[in-house]
């Protein structure tokens, strides 16, 4: 092997280790999550916010345009909000401002993530992928009540 390869397979195991590592640190030190796509849905039809105990809920959220259906929902403090999206048309997105929710509601499939605010106030939920005139209107709310 010329020294020159060797030197390149040594940089790229170098780059790989460095490269996992980061993923380790963003997920397990920073809490950095992707959302899970689950492909073989039980679709739900309408959006709606579920209570299955004093603190967690399963909120089944649908993208359309342009609108968030349910554009508001009410949790106490310390929640979990587990979060079901679809979308009722075409590709929109879904931001939760001021935490890591950050996820696409992509035809024919639900994607998921979870969610626990600890403080109380009102997070503004928007698309963020442009999804014809009304996109900039496409917004909604959690509001977090003190627990
Ligand atoms: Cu929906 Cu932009």
């Amino acid at each position: 092997m010329d020294k020159s390869e060797a030197l390149a397979l040594g940089l790229s195991a170098v780059l790989l280790l460095v490269f996992f590592v980061a993923i380790v640190f963003a997920s397990a030190a920073r809490g950095i999550d992707v959302p899970t796509c689950i492909t073989d849905p039980d679709p739900f039809e309408r959006g709606q916010l579920i209570e299955h105990a004093e603190d967690r809920y399963e909120l089944q959220m649908v993208a359309q345009m342009w609108s968030f259906q349910p554009r508001r929902i009410e949790i106490p403090a310390g929640s979990q909000l587990e979060i079901y999206l679809r979308s009722g048309d075409i590709m929109h997105g879904f931001k939760v401002e001021g935490t890591n929710v950050n996820m696409m509601a992509a035809p024919g499939a639900i994607n998921y993530m979870s969610l626990t605010l600890h403080e109380p106030g009102t997070y503004a939920l928007v698309c963020h992928e442009y999804c014809g005139v009304g996109h900039h209107n496409m917004r909604g709310e959690i509001v977090v009540t003190e627990s």
